[in-house]
């Protein structure tokens, strides 16, 4: 069909929280979080910069990337679990921000899956008779808004970023699309391992919720832990076994960037611990920009080339996972 990746770009915000800055807010350690997680330190966004401000920013890059100008996007799809407001979409806000023209814009939520689920909404919407051209699809996340900064199981975990990916079907029938294989799952009967039980419907914003520390993430670790390693395992293997593609000819593999220990068991299991791409000690979790940030950090530094497989993988609150492999 010849629907193809043609750019990259992030938007990492500059302030730095390293693990030494958590030791004076909370009973942690360097060496305790190094270990059991593999961070050293994240990116924190200014009180006053938002998933959109971020989001545009990665877009902006993006579009440069490709070399093309925002008046030629025909459809914006923004994951995020951190939209600037209920409504309207951060899709919307990105919109105006880059000065795209009047196209469709809408956000997904898929908490950290979100950016591997838009890419098969794009990827589809793309090949579908609604034919969309070029399509952004970005992953924005300021998790450092939800971040209880007392409560040290979950505080040391997230950091804010932003990344961005243009498609484009140039409708040649002999380009190879950059979809080669593709899964997304969930399982909402653990809906509740990891979970912000408020400022929604069940649980709308009141003084009570807000003292009750409602609005933050709630996350049973270990749980979480071990949901991850298997889902994300399964949907690797049934991804390279759809696409018949041998484990060692995957050139990068990207797993979804929360724990250093979640990704080394994953990478032990596919047999692949080589290829896999590792930022996570710079970034910590940043949701569904993580596996944005690894492509376009691969891409901007020349380590990927024409033709190269990648596998990516993630998972999230949901539960939800998923995994594809792409042809660059
Ligand atoms: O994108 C999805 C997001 N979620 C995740 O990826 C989370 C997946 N889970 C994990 O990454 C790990 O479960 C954690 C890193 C969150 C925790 O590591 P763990 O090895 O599973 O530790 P644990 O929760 O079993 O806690 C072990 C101990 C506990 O103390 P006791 O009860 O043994 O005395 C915790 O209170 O570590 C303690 N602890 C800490 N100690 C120092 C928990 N957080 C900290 C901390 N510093 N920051």
């Amino acid at each position: 069909m010849g629907i193809r990746i043609i750019g990259t770009g992030r938007c990492i915000p500059e302030k730095i929280l390293n693990n030494a800055d958590l030791e004076r807010m909370v009973d942690t350690s360097d060496e305790w979080i190094v270990t059991r997680t593999g961070i050293k330190e994240r990116h924190i966004a200014e009180s006053d910069q938002t998933s959109s401000d971020m989001a545009a920013v990665a877009a902006q890059n993006a579009l440069e990337n490709a070399g093309i100008t925002a008046d030629m996007i025909d459809l914006i799809i923004v994951s995020t679990v951190t939209p600037d407001h209920p409504f309207p979409s951060t899709s919307a806000l990105v919109q105006r921000k880059i000065g795209a023209p009047k196209c469709p814009c809408f956000d997904i939520e898929a908490a950290c899956s979100g950016f591997l689920y838009a890419l098969n909404t794009a990827y589809g919407m793309m090949a579908s008779p609604l034919g969309y051209k070029r399509v952004l699809v970005i992953g924005a996340e300021k998790m450092t808004s939800l971040v209880d900064w007392s409560d040290r199981s979950t505080c040391v975990l997230f950091g804010d970023g932003s990344a961005a990916v243009v498609l484009e079907n140039d409708g040649d029938p002999d380009t190879p699309d950059f979809y080669v294989a593709g899964e997304v799952a969930a399982d909402g009967s653990v809906s509740d391992i990891l979970i912000v039980p408020g400022g929604g419907s069940a649980c709308p914003p009141t003084v009570d919720s807000v003292n009750e520390k409602k609005h933050f993430i709630k996350m049973g670790g270990p749980k979480t832990f071990q949901l991850a390693v298997t889902s994300m395992v399964s949907a690797c293997r049934n991804v390279l076994e759809k696409s018949g593609v041998d484990p060692q000819d995957v050139v990068w593999a990207i797993p979804h960037q929360a724990n250093r220990r979640i990704i080394d068991a994953v990478a032990n299991k596919l047999g692949i611990p080589e290829k896999v791409y590792l930022n996570v000690d710079r970034f910590g979790n940043t949701s569904s920009a993580s596996i944005g940030i690894c492509l376009d950090e691969l891409n901007r530094e020349g380590k990927i080339k024409k033709g190269d497989l990648i596998l990516t993988a993630s998972f999230g609150a949901g539960l939800t996972w998923a995994a594809l492999l792409i042809r660059w």
